[in-house]
């Protein structure tokens, strides 16, 4: 039921971990599962330098937080704000229908890091 490449995220997830001295926090839960998830990021110059998650949730969860990393480092801000659970599904190759929602918490928790960055630097433009 998942494709080859959410089992290797899963086995080998990308950017695991916390970053020390964030820029931002974004921590997203969803209340249905009960999982959880939790990103860091580092930014330079409006570009997402670093990106790193702690995920307490399912294996789908595990792997769009991981392949979510990939598609959002080196962007700058407004293009990683972009992403969506779509773009986060077909880079896995597909997520199966019950499992779209843990897509939504890589994306959702992405928007809220960023969010938190923009907060504490109102002075930032996005473009
Ligand atoms: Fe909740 Fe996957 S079952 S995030």
């Amino acid at each position: 039921m998942y494709s080859p490449k959410v089992l290797e995220h899963f086995h080998n997830p990308h950017n695991p971990g916390e970053i020390e001295d964030a820029d931002g926090v974004g921590e997203v839960g969803n209340p249905q599962c009960g999982d959880m998830m939790r990103i860091t990021i580092k930014v330079k110059d409006g570009i997402l330098e670093d990106i790193r998650w702690k995920t307490l949730g399912c294996g789908a969860a595990i792997a769009t937080s991981s392949v979510m990393t990939d598609l959002a480092k080196g962007k700058t801000l407004k293009e990683a704000l972009a992403l969506t659970r779509d773009n986060v599904a077909e880079a896995l190759d597909g997520l199966p229908p019950a499992k779209m929602h843990c897509s939504n918490l890589a994306t959702d928790g992405l928007r809220a890091a960023i969010e938190d960055y923009m907060e504490k630097h109102p002075e930032e433009v996005l473009d």
